[in-house]
């Protein structure tokens, strides 16, 4: 297919068209999810028969009906393209992305991607809006369940692998009706709203936007994703959607990213509210100037660019350099090849549920992690009389948010997962996630009385969390605290699983517990997964990627805080000028990079040298033993302080990792590589590059790893 030649054939009406992307309610009523504001569109039929993609369909049957009717009307045969929010799972749904992430595993990351991408294009979905990379350090923000936390380094791995699991290694969306591509997002800075309210002001210094916040989009560019998503926020004063400086001199010239940008949800039109728009004309001026390709779910391109034209105001050439680039996005598709991408064919071959829910499962006990597990109160021993209370012992939200076509009903319980293994289980489960009646709360302290460990499932709802989820108060439910406290006074054998999409607040929960698993939202498969962990079948190897405060107060909290001139120090602890609260520590109660196993690990490090110059590596030589009595997996992490630069830089900042698995009584030595390229950082000229100096090396199983060399670039 000849694109130009193509675009050459269309009219000014049809190339505007394939600018506009809608949900498939215009095409039939009460059909696909409504993720954002819906408002009168006022388009003719014309138009609704002109546009170049939908957002949002359910099933293969919908997109079949859709882009028939679509292509009978279309003059050019030019196909829909179908989109969605395929974020950790469309029908079967993994954990969401910060337990993905707690993993520290990009394979099973890319795994996640591949299966739930092939199970969408099973549906007919073309397109992901994942993944999200938007680096994140305030837990008051409910979207941080969707990112994978707040580490750029870590970011940046886990963004490529899911491209990759999305779109294929070479990204064959062409020929593999199986791969999908995939949108990455929120471009930039959404995560750092002011309060952690969600779409909120965000001001970030250019210096640690390209620091912090651009690495883990320029890692999924590189990885060759095939759209970025605009993001609702301002960027040095102007909002993503209408910025040229961050749309073309950032994404296009600097990341060196040209394919499709497509604006979030109605993000055109908000350039009205921000202030930077008078009106709906203007807004579609600055968003096409800056580049942005697909106008989702407004009508500003439909109405205003043809006008703009003739006016002047903007040139065709930048119609169709956007045109162009949705063409070519659906010609990398095979949309030109076949409209349904082998949904037609009778020998497409279609994932089994089992096969996928089997995953999801494995996925969703490698993403938990532990907390504390005092005198081994876990995993459960098959002789010990258990029992099971609480909020979410019998709920069945566990799939979290951004899970829209994840049938909540099909979710497996708590309560299910351990009765699988444990059928004489006794279990009291609540109606209710924070009202419990006197009745609920009498039997469950029977019950607390009555076994040898008490499981209580805590935690906050799917809705609680996600977008235009904010809280000001991130601790649980006064009534759940309350009740732990009620439990913990007649047992103290109790271990607290926990289902929530951000860090909590839980000082309450540790100091009324012998044990705390984070299973987050784990997916389908939840009470499966979490009973794996539980009774001992996975030894849990999930570290935290998002530091848990001891109080909201701290937030935003994070491992990679500069040093300050006045650091709290172990010296200083007793002076008053320092940058420290009167009230709570500055640390938080559970750091980035933590993680306990059901078994011990034990290692010495060897330093090759400490002189390092260009081209050459220093080699930490690990040693480590699993002394326990579980086999185990653990997560080596180095990490790098700058003694002196140019700009203030971090105390730390995570560099390396390696994961060794061992079997009890097994020992290994594995290595770490520092090379100068791990050692660079943004200077003041926002170029990267790396000092000669003065480094010091942390490697632990935490970011508060002791340290354990020097390295001297010369
Ligand atoms: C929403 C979200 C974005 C999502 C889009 C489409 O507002 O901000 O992440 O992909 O709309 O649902």
């Amino acid at each position: 297919m000849n694109l130009t030649t193509l675009l050459s054939e269309m009219t000014l009406a049809e190339k505007i068209g394939q600018l506009v992307q809608l949900t498939p309610n215009f095409f039939e009523e009460g059909a696909g999810e409504i993720t954002g504001p819906l408002q009168e569109l006022g388009l003719t039929q014309e138009n609704l028969f002109q546009i170049g993609s939908v957002l949002g369909t359910h099933t293969k049957e919908q997109v079949i009906q859709i882009q028939q009717a679509y292509l009978a009307k279309s003059r050019l045969k030019i196909p829909l393209m179908f989109m969605a929010d395929v974020v950790h799972g469309y029908e079967t749904i993994f954990p969401v992305p910060l337990a993905l992430a707690s993993s520290w595993n990009p394979e099973l990351v890319k795994e996640m991607a591949s299966l739930s991408g092939h199970e969408a294009s099973d549906a007919g979905i073309q397109v992901t809006f994942s993944p999200m990379v938007d680096l994140v350090r305030d837990a008051r923000w409910g979207r941080v369940m969707e990112s994978t936390g707040e580490d750029p380094y870590l970011n940046s791995l886990l963004a490529a692998a899911f491209v990759k699991g999305y779109q294929g290694e070479q990204a064959e969306l062409e020929t593999n009706y199986q791969k999908i591509a995939a949108c990455v997002k929120h471009f930039i800075g959404y995560g750092a709203a002011e309060g952690g309210r969600d779409y909120n002001t965000v001001d970030i210094s250019t210096i640690n936007l390209y620091q912090y916040y651009l690495p883990s989009f320029k890692a999924a560019i590189d990885a060759g994703v095939k759209l970025v998503m605009t993001s609702f926020n301002t960027i040095n004063g102007i909002p993503a959607s209408g910025n040229q400086w961050l749309m073309k001199t950032v994404l296009r010239e600097r990341l060196g990213f040209n394919q499709v940008l497509i604006s979030d949800w109605a993000a055109i039109w908000e350039l009205i509210p921000h202030g930077v728009a008078p009106d709906l004309r203007k807004a579609a001026q600055l968003a096409l100037e800056a580049g942005v390709d697909i106008d989702m779910m407004t009508p500003a391109y439909q109405k205003s660019l043809a006008e703009l034209l003739t006016a002047d105001d903007i040139s065709e050439d930048l119609i169709d350099q956007a045109v162009l680039r949705v063409l070519q996005l659906k010609a990398d598709l095979g949309l030109f090849h076949d409209p349904y991408r082998g949904l037609l064919s009778e020998d497409r071959r279609e994932l089994l549920y089992p096969e996928i829910a089997a995953a999801s499962r494995r996925i969703a006990s490698q993403s938990m992690v532990l907390l504390k597990n005092e005198q081994e109160v876990l995993p459960l021993q098959m002789t010990q009389k258990v029992g099971l209370v609480g909020p979410f012992a019998t709920s069945q939200d566990v799939l979290g948010a951004w899970s829209w076509i994840g049938d909540t009903a099909k979710s497996v319980t708590l309560a299910a997962g351990l009765k699988a293994s444990l059928p004489d289980l006794p279990v009291v489960g609540t109606d209710d996630r924070v009202n419990f009646t006197a009745q609920e709360r009498e039997q469950m302290v029977t019950l607390a009385k009555a076994v040898d460990r008490l499981i209580v499932a805590l935690g906050e709802s799917s809705e609680e969390t996600g977008e235009a989820a904010s809280k000001a108060n991130i601790a649980l439910p006064a009534s759940q605290i309350r009740l732990l406290k009620e439990l913990y006074a007649v047992n103290q054998n109790i271990v607290v699983v926990l289902f929530n999409g951000r860090p909590l607040e839980l000082s309450e929960v540790f100091a009324h517990s012998q044990g705390v698993l984070e299973a987050w939202f784990p997916g389908s498969e939840a009470g499966n997964a979490i009973a794996d962990v539980l009774l001992g079948r996975v030894n849990p190897s999930g570290k935290l990627t998002m530091s848990f405060p001891e109080k909201v107060g701290q937030v935003p909290i994070y491992y990679n805080q500069l040093r300050t001139g006045r650091p709290l120090t172990v010296e200083n602890q007793d002076q008053k000028y320092i940058s420290r609260y009167m009230d709570v520590s500055n640390d938080p109660l559970l750091p980035f990079g933590y993680g306990l196993s059901y078994t011990n690990f034990e290692w010495s490090v060897t330093q090759s040298s400490q002189n390092l110059s260009e081209n050459q590596a220093i080699t930490f030589e690990v040693k480590i033993k699993n002394t326990g009595r579980y086999s185990g997996k653990e997560t080596i992490q180095c990490y790098v302080k700058t003694l002196f630069a140019e700009v203030a830089r971090p105390q730390r900042e995570l560099k390396q990792f390696v994961q060794v698995a061992l079997e009890a009584g097994a020992e290994k030595t594995v290595t770490l590589r520092i090379t100068p390229a791990d050692l660079a950082y943004v200077h003041s000229d926002l170029e990267s590059r790396t000092d000669k100096g003065e480094y010091h090396v942390y490697l632990g199983n935490s970011s508060l790893a002791p340290k354990v060399g020097e390295i001297y670039f010369q």
